[in-house]
Formats: structure tokens, sequence, C-alpha cells
């Protein structure tokens, strides 16, 4: 079942088309990450489906409500805010709580210092907002976004800016809210985060979506293949990788015979038993044969 389902939807500012014609459905219970550098138009997205901004053509639903009725749906979803909107004379915890009131959180005190230390913000309960790291400001800001237990939490770049350590219990929430049946969307331009955590994952660039899928399908994308790392005795020359693709009438590319073992692409992974197979029964000794992962990164350098 789609809990975001997006038709067409452009959004302009002036003559600038910022969004063009996104087509996008995020299903229930998944994580879906939203990668694009600056200016991609990643907050842009969500301003316009959460109704902070409107659209300028298409449509969108929101677990079936659309734009014109998302006050109906509102409550079931949770947006991390922007930093600058948070009161900084407030200490931590009393806005947790004011803000948890607004949303009809039932959260008394001790369950929200928990939440504090979820998105690592333990000892900060009572210290003002103002004296906030940036960090910590948005630990505070992603708290929010969960007040009210809703159903769709929406997080716009969570990780950036805040520490190693805190990203990584960042993602441990966000597999941790998925356990529980929530639907995450994230944004981010950190394509290493959005890869350990995401179901999913689109690659937003100029305000189109480039590229969607799960994190594999991206790295296994068309044209590029899969790189192997096969270590064998005598090492495979690039003749024997030529026989073996035409033994197995498959592209094999011989990319870079190492020290110890040789480097090659092949289409899928699904070619990827064969392979070893006809090495097996060849005259060389295989001892290790692994993917080489291709990162994400490149996938997104490429979109
Ligand atoms: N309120 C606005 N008015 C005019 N242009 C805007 C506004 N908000 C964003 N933009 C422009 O839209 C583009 C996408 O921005 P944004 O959605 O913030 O990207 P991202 O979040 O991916 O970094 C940028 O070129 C930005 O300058
Ligand atoms: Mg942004």
């Amino acid at each position: 079942m789609s809990i975001i389902e997006v038709n067409h939807l452009t959004k302009k500012y002036g003559t600038t088309e910022v969004l063009k014609d996104i087509n996008l459905e995020i299903y229930q219970g998944e994580v879906f990450g939203f990668v694009g550098h600056n200016g991609a138009g990643k907050s842009t997205f969500i301003h316009t489906i959460t109704g902070i901004t409107n659209k300028s053509s298409g449509s969108f639903t929101i677990m079936g409500f659309s734009d014109r009725q998302l006050n109906h749906v509102k409550k079931r979803i949770g947006v991390m805010p922007d930093v600058s909107n948070l009161y900084e004379n407030m200490k931590g915890l009393n806005f947790l709580r004011y803000m948890g009131k607004l949303a009809g959180d039932k959260r008394n005190k001790p369950e929200l210092k928990t939440l504090m230390k979820e998105v690592g913000l333990e000892g900060a309960a009572q210290k003002k907002i103002k004296s906030y790291s940036f960090g910590m400001k948005k630990k505070i800001c992603i708290a929010q976004a969960l007040l009210g237990n809703p159903d769709l939490i929406i997080l716009d770049e969570p990780t950036s800016g805040i520490d190693p350590e805190s990203a990584i219990k960042i993602r441990d929430l966000v597999i941790k809210l998925k356990e529980e049946g929530k639907t995450i969307f994230l944004t981010s331009h950190n394509l290493d985060e959005i890869d350990k955590v995401s179901d999913r994952v689109g690659i937003l660039s100029d305000g189109e979506i480039k590229k969607l899928g799960t994190p594999r399908q991206l790295k296994e994308d068309k044209g590029a293949g899969v790189t192997i790392s096969v270590r064998t005795k005598p090492i495979l020359q690039k003749d024997d990788i030529q026989k073996l693709s035409e033994k197995m009438n498959t592209d094999i590319i011989f990319m870079e015979a190492k020290r110890d073992s040789t480097l090659l692409q092949v289409p899928s992974e699904e070619d990827l038993p064969e392979v070893s197979k006809k090495i097996i029964q060849s005259d060389v000794h295989l001892y290790e044969m692994k993917i080489e992962e291709r990162s994400l990164e490149e996938v997104f350098m490429n979109a």
C-alpha cells in the first residue's frame, strides 16, 4: 500500500522549475532515501508534499488524502522542522513537552528524556536550546518529528552537520522506527548513510528523479555491470578472460590483473555462479571470488 503517491508534480519558484514532473510512490513501512546535491530540490519536495508551499501542477496524495485534504492527515505525519524555527529560550525537555502537547503526545517527562537519549541528546534536557550546538538542534528537531507517534516520518537531512557517532545513533533510530512499522522518508547528500538504512533510494538531480530502486539495484544499474575480484593461482590474464567470455557467451570484461587477483566485470550478479563454475573447470585454482561493491557515490555521480 502506498503512503505517498505523487503524480507529475511540478513546483516553480518564479519562472524556475525546481521540481520537474516528479512521479513517486512511497510504500507503507519502508525507509525511502531521497538523495541529491545541494539545490537539487529535496527540501522543496518535502515542503510541497507537506503543504508548507503550494505545488505548481500535478497531484499527490498522502495516506489517500489529496493536497486539499492534508489537514486530515497532518497529525499522522511527523516532519522534522527547520532548525531556525526552534524556541531558543526554552530548555530542551520543556520544548518537547510543549510541542508534544500540541501534537497530542502522551509521553511523560521520563519518556521524553528517553526520546532525547534516543536521538543523542542525553544530558541536554535542562539546557536552553540557544546553548545547543547545530548538531544538537538538529537532534531536537528529529525528536520533535517523532512527537505524537506519527505513522509517516519525514526527515530532511537528519544527519548533515552531525558528528559520526550521532549519525550512527540516528541511523539506529530510523531502523527502530521502521521495525515499529513506521514509514520513513529521509533526504541526504550522504550516500553512505542512505545506502545502509534505506529500502529504496531515489536520486534527485536538478529537480528530476534520475534513478530509483533498491541500493543494490542502483549499484547494479545497467551499463556498469558488477565488478568482481577473483583470486586464483595462477592469476587470470586478459586472454583467459576473453576465453571465459566466449565460453559463456556473456560479456565479461577484463579490467585489471593485480598481484594475486584479477578484476573483471560481468553484466549482472546472476552471472556469478556460471563464472565460478567455468573457472573451477579450467586449469586454475580458485581461492576467492567477491563482488567489489560499486559505491552509490559512483551511481550518484553518473545520475
Ligand atoms: N522559497 C524559495 N524561493 C525561491 N527559490 C527557492 C526557494 N526555495 C528553494 N529555492 C530554490 O530551489 C532549488 C532547490 O532548493 P532546495 O529544495 O532547497 O534543494 P535541496 O534541499 O535539495 O538542497 C534551489 O535552486 C533553491 O535556490
Ligand atoms: Mg535541503
